[in-house]
């Protein structure tokens, strides 16, 4: 593993460096007041949230967040958006190369054949409330996929784990989908690709095109992102040798939350909210003033436009009602030039939600399952990314700087 300074240390462990702009803690209680020794660990580098810590070796994406860049292995997202497909992209990952005709047929087949759910997922799906937020359905359905199969997801992940937990999400997210409304799950269909699987399952009838090649676009755009915190999340799990369902439970956990995956529905609601293109300009400096963040804007590694954003820009577009799109658009160049005025220098640009929440609508979802649809493209980039820690293994185990007391002594209840 290496920081920003070249230094590295696997597992996070290593002493190193405060690297340039980390935050600073100069108070050391253990250095002082009871005449301990200094804590190490207060003097290593603390930069807040980990930004600038790298926290892996990975071939697997990269943000280039400078040039508004990003890369699966070796390809730039314009070479694959929209020409290859959401399987190709899955076995472009998990192999590091593209699958000829004969490779994707196989895994195509892998994976419709992997559609099916256990019983006792089926029964723990039913037992939730019909009103359980689906990303808590998904975290749930996973969690009880790992217990049903444990014979399958006991040993140290491998692959035909992974293609078993990618076919499932769609199917646990669609099953719940369909019970809270009352009507059973629809049996998975093995020739339908994962786009048209997802939406045949979810409404049980056959997918249109115009709806299933959108959702493939953003499927692959959403496949993978370099070390964010839901694939740290995963990348942690997976280092401490617990098993693959384990990881993507915690994943689903880490991108539930609005600063990671939680924001595209709430950019629907704020669409929603601010309703005609005359409310965009009060709307938004109600909320800056209120000290609200703006739901799809800004990111921390892209300091350029991410060019996820661009491309499903042109989808919106193409895709969406033109008032809504409308809206979007002028919303969009609103927010961008307040952001600029009220926070110089922060370089605050549209992120991938903004337009997900358009082409999601556009395909047929509800805004509660636009981040449980995440979850079924990124899926692939966890379970890549724990294949990949895993053939190179070591404890992900950082460390705290202790900042509380250390010299007190014990009262008996009583004299509390
Ligand atoms: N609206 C208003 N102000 C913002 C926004 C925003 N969307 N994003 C950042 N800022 C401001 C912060 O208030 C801060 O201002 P300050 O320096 O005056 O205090 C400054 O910009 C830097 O923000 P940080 O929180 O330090 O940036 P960080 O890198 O930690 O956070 C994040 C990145 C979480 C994405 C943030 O930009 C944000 O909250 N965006 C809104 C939520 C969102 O769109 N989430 C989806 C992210 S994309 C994804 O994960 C798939």
């Amino acid at each position: 593993m290496f920081d920003r300074n070249g230094g590295h240390g696997r597992g996070l462990d290593a002493e190193r460096p405060e690297p340039a702009g980390a935050r600073s803690q100069e108070h050391n209680p253990m250095s002082s007041a009871n005449g301990t020794q200094a804590d190490p660990a207060a003097s290593l580098p603390k930069p807040e949230g980990l930004e600038g810590v790298v926290a892996a070796a990975t071939a697997l994406s990269h943000v280039f967040g400078e040039e508004g860049r990003l890369v699966y292995r070796g390809y730039d997202i314009h070479e694959l958006a929209g020409k290859a497909g959401f399987e190709e992209v899955a076995y472009l990952l998990w192999h590091g190369r593209l699958p000829n005709g004969a490779e994707l047929d196989d895994l195509r087949q892998r994976l419709g054949a992997n559609r099916a759910l256990p019983e006792s997922v089926l029964a723990t799906l039913r037992a939730l409330p019909g009103d359980a937020e689906p990303m808590d359905a998904l975290r749930t359905g996973v969690s009880a996929l790992g217990a049903a199969e444990h014979g399958l997801f006991d040993a140290t992940p491998d692959l035909d784990e992974a293609i078993a937990v990618t076919a499932r999400v769609p199917s646990i997210l669609a099953a719940f989908f369909r019970l809270r409304r009352g009507e059973e799950p629809v049996p998975p269909r093995p020739e339908l690709n994962t786009a048209q699987s997802y939406l045949y399952q979810l409404f049980g009838r056959e997918p249109e095109p115009r709806h299933w090649r959108p959702l493939e676009v953003y499927l692959v755009l959403l496949a993978d992102h370099g070390m964010n915190a839901s694939t740290f999340t995963a990348r942690v799990i997976a280092s401490t040798q617990s098993d693959l369902c384990s990881a993507i439970t915690g994943a689903v956990g880490a991108l539930k939350g609005p600063l990671h995956g939680g924001a595209p529905s709430k950019v629907l609601d704020m669409l929603n909210e601010i309703g005609s293109v005359a409310n965009v300009e009060p709307w938004l400096t109600r909320a800056l003033d209120g000290g609200e963040r703006l739901m799809g804007f800004g990111h921390r590694v892209y300091k350029a436009e991410d060019p996820r954003a661009e491309i499903l820009r042109g989808m919106a577009e193409e895709a969406s009602d033109p008032a809504f799109f409308a809206l979007s658009k002028t919303t969009e160049e609103r927010a961008l030039a307040m952001l600029e005025e009220r926070k110089p220098g922060r370089r605050l640009y549209t992120n991938v939600e903004f337009y997900s929440a358009a082409v999601l609508a556009a395909v047929g979802l509800p805004g509660d399952m636009f981040t449980p649809t995440f979850a079924v493209a990124r899926t692939v980039g966890w379970t890549a990314h724990v294949l990949e820690q895993m053939a190179n293994n070591r404890l992900i185990r950082p460390q705290s700087e202790f900042v509380g007391p250390t010299d007190k002594h014990f009262a008996a209840i009583e004299a509390r």
